[in-house]
C-alpha cells in the first residue's frame, strides 16, 4: 500500500515538474515563427468553442442593412483590417509576423459562415492569447453588430459597402535617407 500510494505521488508529480522544467529551460515555443506545439491549436480551439457554448448566442438588433454595414464596413477598415486585411490581400501586413494567424475575413476563401452572434462574442470578448483584442471599451454594442453583420454577409454585399471597405491608399513607411554629409558633431 506504501509502495502504491509513493508511486501515485511520483507519478503525479513527475509530469508537473517535466513541465515546470520544460517552460524554465526556456524549450517552450514563444517566438511567432516558431513551430506550434503538439495539438496546440487544437486545444485552443476547443477551450473557444466549449466556452462560446455556455452562452446562448445573441440576435443582432442591428439589421443587415447597406447602413449598417457600410458603418460596419467603416469599423473594419479602422480598426480590424490591419491584422485581418483587405478584401483580395492574402495576408495583412501584421498576420506575417503573427501566431496565430488573424484569418484574412474579406478574402474569397475564408468569407466567414460563422452567424453573426458568433462574431459579436469574438469581438466584444477577445480570443486571449492570440492577438485578438476584445472591443468592448473601445467600441459601441451598435458598431460591434455592424461590423459583425458586414462579416457575416461578406459574401453578399453591396456596391456601396463594398466601396466603404476599399484599402486606403499607403502611406510608405520608409526608414529617412540616410544624410550624405556626415554631420559633425557640435562643439
Ligand atoms: C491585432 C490584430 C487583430 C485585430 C486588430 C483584430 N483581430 Fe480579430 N483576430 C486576430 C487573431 C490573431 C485571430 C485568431 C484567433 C485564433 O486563432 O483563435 C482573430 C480572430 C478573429 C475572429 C474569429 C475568426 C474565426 O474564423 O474564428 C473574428 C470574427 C475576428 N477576429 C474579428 C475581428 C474584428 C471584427 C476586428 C475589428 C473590430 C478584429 N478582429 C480585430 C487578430 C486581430
Amino acid at each position: 500500500m506504501k509502495k502504491f500510494i509513493l508511486g501515485l505521488i511520483v507519478g503525479l508529480l513527475l509530469p508537473v515538474i517535466g513541465g515546470y522544467l520544460y517552460i524554465k529551460m526556456g524549450m517552450m515555443p514563444v517566438a511567432t515563427a516558431s513551430a506550434p506545439l503538439p495539438m496546440e491549436e487544437k486545444i485552443a480551439h476547443m477551450a473557444l468553442n466549449a466556452r462560446m457554448a455556455k452562452e446562448p448566442l445573441k440576435e443582432s438588433p442591428v439589421p443587415a442593412d447597406e447602413t449598417n454595414m457600410t458603418q460596419g464596413a467603416h469599423v473594419y477598415v479602422e480598426h480590424c483590417a490591419f491584422c485581418h486585411g483587405f478584401a483580395g490581400e492574402k495576408a495583412s501586413f501584421a498576420a506575417k509576423g503573427m501566431f496565430p494567424l488573424p484569418p484574412q475575413l474579406l478574402s474569397e476563401d475564408m468569407v466567414t459562415d460563422d452567424p453573426a452572434g458568433e462574431t459579436y462574442w469574438k469581438v466584444s470578448n477577445g480570443i486571449r492569447l492570440t492577438g485578438m483584442p476584445g472591443f468592448n471599451e473601445m467600441l459601441t454594442p451598435t458598431q460591434m453588430w455592424q461590423v459583425s453583420q458586414l462579416l457575416a454577409h461578406a459574401n453578399k454585399l453591396p456596391d456601396q459597402t463594398k466601396a466603404a471597405l476599399a484599402k486606403p491608399a499607403a502611406i510608405p513607411v520608409v526608414a529617412p535617407p540616410a544624410t550624405t554629409t556626415p554631420q559633425k558633431p557640435k562643439k
